[in-house]
């Protein structure tokens, strides 16, 4: 298996956001293929700690509702920003596909909290990945609201279980955004044997 075509989507795979999206609609065929994907990610101890609530169509107006409603009750005066508001209301509507991710505990707890979310974190990647191959992009947003414990609820989970963010899909309507990156050496120590031991 050679490794190029691998290294080309993950380096082309980009964050869109929701008013870059256009109108075309997202087959449910590359939506089945974007969730199977997620399903494959690495899992501490087979946990498969990700849970995935999928808004289309109508759905999407009662999110977006539900998300402005809810920043609402999770800000205060001072950290309340309008335009977080308004861009919560319409966000939802802008995009084809949302999904909320979720994150599921076992009820043992044996696997850490930090091990459940890497292994969701993971999944999502697959997501983005398998959507940028189809020439769709993706916004993982973690606002106040699509983190919180109401937002948990919303989805069906609950106690130790946790909304981890909103996951955006649709096709770019103008160019497919350049990304950048400061250096990988920048971020890596090589760590080699002493001479002589
Ligand atoms: C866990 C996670 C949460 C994120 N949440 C937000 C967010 O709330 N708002 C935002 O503008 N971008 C968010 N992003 C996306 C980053 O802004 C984006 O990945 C970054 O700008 C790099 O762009 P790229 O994804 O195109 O490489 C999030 C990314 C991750 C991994």
């Amino acid at each position: 298996m050679g490794g190029e075509g691998i290294t080309e989507v993950i380096r082309r795979r980009r964050t869109v956001k929701p008013k870059e999206f256009s109108d075309q609609a997202i087959s449910q065929e590359v939506i089945d293929e974007i969730l199977e994907n997620a399903n494959w990610a690495p899992t501490h101890g087979l946990t498969e700690p990700w849970r995935f609530s999928v808004f289309t169509g109508e759905a999407r107006y009662e999110l977006a509702e539900f998300l402005a409603a809810t920043y609402q009750a999770v800000t205060t005066d001072e950290t309340f920003r309008q335009n977080k508001y308004e861009g919560m209301k319409r966000n939802a509507t802008l995009a084809p596909v949302v999904i909320v991710i979720g994150m599921k505990r076992q009820p043992s707890g044996k696997i850490s909290e930090l091990d459940e979310i890497q292994a969701v974190a993971c999944a999502v990647q697959n997501m983005h990945l398998t959507a940028t191959a189809h020439g769709i992009g993706g916004f993982w947003s973690s606002n106040a609201a699509a983190t919180s414990d109401q937002m948990r609820d919303y989805i069906g989970l609950s106690g130790d279980d946790r909304a981890l963010g909103l996951f955006y899909l649709g096709y770019p309507s103008g160019d497919w955004p350049k990304g950048k990156r400061q250096p990988i050496s920048d971020k890596v120590r090589w760590v080699e044997a002493k001479s002589g031991t």
